[in-house]
């Protein structure tokens, strides 16, 4: 039984590790700021790299979460998805070989196969690629920004707290999907949050109550067998 409202929770760290899955179907409901302080105040513990706590959040609900997706909405007729232009990193390498370009592939073909969305469908697939800009419908929407004098160990440590904060979350029966996807809209983020111009937008991240009954709630992506990413060396 998880509730939310105290900090008495009953899942385990491999059971959140396990329940944790990339959510794009939430629930009418609102966040608790309790509840999310409390996710932000434990994630905050996540370590870093001489302990530079290189990261910047900014946190959205209400109103200003409904202005940004209005805002962002109102622009994609004319931008689509090349957003507000300049962007400020790359997603993706340009030349994305195997194994990476195939998981990816199969990622979003186990994603459109759920929602049935057939690979010649492709209004139906931008469709849901926008969903990202409305944060799947979740309550919460927070952003994710770092330094942009900070290099490849500090992104990582950034990667570190995202990823305490989205098992903080599903512990206490919230669901996450970090989402890279906001990055092409960095000028109008930042516009919204108000971030200084000396920090760069990495991620988004849709944070609130699942949806059980949404069709993509029982997507779960696929990983490498463990021996074929980890060598071990020194064991009998
Ligand atoms: C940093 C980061 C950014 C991501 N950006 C997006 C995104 O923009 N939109 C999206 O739908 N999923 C996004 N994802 C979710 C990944 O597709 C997902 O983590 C991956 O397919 C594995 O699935 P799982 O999270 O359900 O285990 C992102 C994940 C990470 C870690």
């Amino acid at each position: 039984m998880i509730d939310e409202t105290t900090s008495k929770h009953s899942l385990s760290v491999s059971d959140a590790v396990d329940r944790r899955q990339s959510t794009r179907g939430y629930l009418d409901r609102e966040v608790p700021i309790d509840v999310l302080r409390d996710i932000l105040a434990r994630a905050l513990r996540s370590p870093s790299g001489g302990n530079l706590q290189p990261w910047h959040v900014y946190a959205l609900a209400g109103q200003p979460l409904a202005d940004l997706v209005d805002d962002v909405m109102a622009k994609l007729p004319t931008a689509g998805f090349g957003g507000d232009g300049d962007f400020e990193y790359a997603v993706y390498p340009a030349s994305l070989g195997d194994p990476y370009l195939n998981r990816r592939f199969r990622a979003g073909e186990d994603l459109y196969k759920a929602l049935s969305i057939p690979r010649e469908d492709k209004a139906r697939r931008r469709q849901q690629f926008v969903e990202n800009f409305r944060f799947f419908g979740a309550r919460v929407g927070l952003f994710f920004y770092i330094d942009r004098n900070m290099g490849a160990p500090q992104w990582s440590d950034l990667g570190m707290l995202m990823q305490t904060v989205m098992l903080l979350a599903t512990e206490r029966g919230l669901a996450t999907c970090a989402q890279e996807a906001w990055s092409i809209w960095h000028k109008t983020v930042r516009a919204h949050v108000g971030a200084p111009p000396q920090l760069m937008l990495f991620s988004g991240m849709a944070l609130g109550y699942p949806d059980p009954e949404h069709p993509t709630a029982s997507v779960r992506t696929d990983r490498a067998a463990l021996d074929e990413m980890v060598s071990f060396r020194g064991w009998a």
